[in-house]
């Protein structure tokens, strides 16, 4: 029987971070995944070239039903933290957009660090195990990974959420916390495209590929200023898909496809220069050409009308089409193309110091298989690296 004295299922980021501070902290550990290879989410995130962190990473950036369990690990390992570990390691970076630090070569450089950090720390990483037969014993648990028994004083959760289950993403961690007796809160995909019905897909059909910044507001309040994306299955692009996560099924989304702009004032000098220019015209000098006509076919706005006609209660009309444009999402892509997944284990389950589950001593829960899911932009590492290290102390 191998005797560790942690045992950590997930070799993703959540699981590879805490392991090498376990390690370094003199812990036995071991960390099993039944996948081929370490950090596969690392791997192709980004683009290949990993978002591994915000440089404006706070707890406002984090869903949780208890918005305030993440300011302890997020305030005991921060994004400066994770920088100089990257720093240490000779990886170059870039800030690509709105504090989003990306690899200026390879997500592989991430993942290799933290093999790196786990080979320097002494803690063993297992792929292609396949984990069985969980239980508590008076030492801490006993487990089978690949048939061979196996027991440890704790046991660190971190085999992540549902999304993307190519990427060998399954419902272990789920299981584990239901075993235990721990509350779950219901998981739906985030971060994640919308579809639409099918008359509004034909409407759109032929702008997929077309982008345009736009500001996208859930009826919650919520707004984000990003790229939306047409697509041929519906909505995408960063505003989509962070507003994905605020959207509940029925609801609405509202696009201002100007943002940031006076439509009745950017008009009103147009008119003065070009009063017998047709608005269709005037618009495609603000908005993709195709999405002008589609909005004139559909009767969202009248392009042939001359600028001049534009009085005060029309510009008031064409303010609300182009401002307070609303669209009707049927669904979303789910799991198959979701970026993470919200919900899962209830934060009122653990300690927000150590992880650790307040019913079960010794059983550890980290990174997404908790209700901690992040904007798009490296928040979901930065909770990964922060959840991680804060367990990887306790242990
Ligand atoms: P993670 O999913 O990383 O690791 C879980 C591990 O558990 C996996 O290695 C898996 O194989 C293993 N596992 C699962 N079930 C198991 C079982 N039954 N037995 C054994 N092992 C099992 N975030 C961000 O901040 N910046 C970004 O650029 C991106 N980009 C991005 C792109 C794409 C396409 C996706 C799908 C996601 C992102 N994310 C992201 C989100 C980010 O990848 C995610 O939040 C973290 O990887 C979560 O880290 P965890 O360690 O919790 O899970």
């Amino acid at each position: 029987m191998a005797q560790f004295d942690v045992v950590i299922i997930g070799a993703g980021a959540a699981g590879l971070m805490c392991a090498a501070q376990a390690g370094y902290r003199g812990r036995k550990v071991l960390v099993v995944d039944h996948a081929k290879q370490a950090g596969k989410k690392i791997l192709i995130s980004g683009g290949g070239r990993c978002n591994f962190t915000n440089l404006f990473a706070s707890p406002a950036n984090y869903l949780c039903r208890n918005p305030h369990f993440v300011k302890s690990a997020l305030a005991r390992f921060t994004q400066h933290d994770f920088i100089e570990l990257v720093d240490r390691h000779g990886i170059a970076y870039h800030e690509k957009t709105l504090g989003q630090l990306f690899c200026d070569d390879s997500a592989k450089d991430i993942v290799q660090l933290l093999l790196t950090e786990c080979d320097w720390a002494g803690a063993k990483v297992q792929l292609k195990s396949q984990v069985s037969q969980i239980e508590k014993t008076a030492a801490g648990f006993s487990l089978k990974v690949n048939g061979e028994a196996v027991t440890c004083q704790s046991l660190v959760v971190a085999c992540g959420g549902l999304s993307m289950p190519k990427l060998c993403a399954t419902p272990l961690g789920y299981q584990i916390a239901e075993q235990f007796g721990l509350a779950i809160l219901p998981t739906r995909a985030g971060l994640v495209p919308f579809t639409l019905d099918k008359p509004d897909l034909d409407k759109f059909a032929e702008l997929a590929g077309v982008s345009l910044p736009v500001s996208a507001h859930s009826e919650d309040g919520t707004v984000f200023k990003e790229a939306l994306l047409f697509t041929h299955r519906g909505l995408s692009g960063p505003a989509i898909l962070q507003i994905s996560s605020f959207w509940q099924p029925g609801q609405d989304v509202t696009l201002n496809l100007l943002p940031g702009l006076d439509i009745s004032d950017a008009l009103g000098k147009m008119a003065a220069k070009h009063p017998n220019q047709a608005l269709k015209t005037a618009l495609a000098r603000l908005l993709p050409k195709r999405l002008v006509e589609i909005l004139g076919e559909h009767g969202a706005i009248d392009g042939e009308m001359p600028l001049k006609a534009l009085d005060a209660g029309r510009m008031k009309k064409l303010a609300t089409a182009l401002g307070e444009f609303r669209v009707h999402p049927n669904g979303t892509e789910g799991y198959r193309t979701a970026e993470v997944t919200l919900g899962g284990l209830d934060t009122d389950e653990l300690s927000s110091k150590t992880m650790e589950s307040k019913q079960v001593p010794g059983l550890y829960f980290i990174g997404e298989v908790m209700d901690v899911t992040g904007w798009l932009g490296g928040y979901n590492f930065q909770w990964a690296w922060s959840s991680g290290w804060a367990a990887g102390q306790a242990v």
